[in-house]
């Protein structure tokens, strides 16, 4: 039995615009996950470029910037038995075109930048990123039972 973790995840600019917000979150609902912290904010360049810091001197890294800072995105913190691992495997391979099918990239996707949907790739990040977004006072509230959807 995998341990309770949690995750940060996101919903891209491209997703929010698209109006892919609710469809996202039911399918991470569906899949076992429970909410326990979210908002929606626009990144300035300066937080942009410290949330993605390991990718600095990247090629992509100036074009993922500005498309990170284009518009509003939805972050959250996600709660579920080995959280981070399954969020990843949720999400779908960086690459829309080489996502497995169902996953959040190859069904909200458009290319290997505009991929709808970020997730921690490790309990190291998580912990970095859930702290980036959220004070540990915002994760704090009485844990209340939420139920899982029944169908999408
Ligand atoms: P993420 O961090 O957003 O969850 O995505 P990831 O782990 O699957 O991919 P990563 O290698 O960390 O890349 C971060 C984001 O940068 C953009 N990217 N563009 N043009 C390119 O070749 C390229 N490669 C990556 C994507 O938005 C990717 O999610
Ligand atoms: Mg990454």
């Amino acid at each position: 039995m995998n341990a309770l973790e949690r995750t940060l995840g996101l919903i891209k600019p491209d997703a929010v615009q698209a109006g892919h917000i609710g469809k996202i979150l039911d399918h991470i609902l569906m899949r076992g996950f429970r909410i326990v912290g979210m908002r929606m904010l626009r990144l300035s360049r300066t937080a942009a470029e410290n949330f993605y810091f390991m990718h600095r001197g990247r090629p992509f890294f100036e074009s993922l910037i500005d498309f990170i800072t284009s518009g509003p995105l939805v972050a959250f913190v996600l709660e579920r038995e080995g959280a981070v691992h399954a969020y990843r495997e949720l999400m779908g391979a960086t690459d829309p075109a080489k996502a497995a099918p169902g996953t959040l990239r190859a069904l909200f996707g458009t290319n290997v930048e505009r991929n709808a949907v970020h997730g921690s790739d490790s309990p190291e990040s998580a912990r970095r990123e859930i702290a980036f977004f959220f004070s540990e006072m915002e994760l704090m509230f009485p844990l209340v039972e939420q139920k899982i959807p029944a169908e999408l």
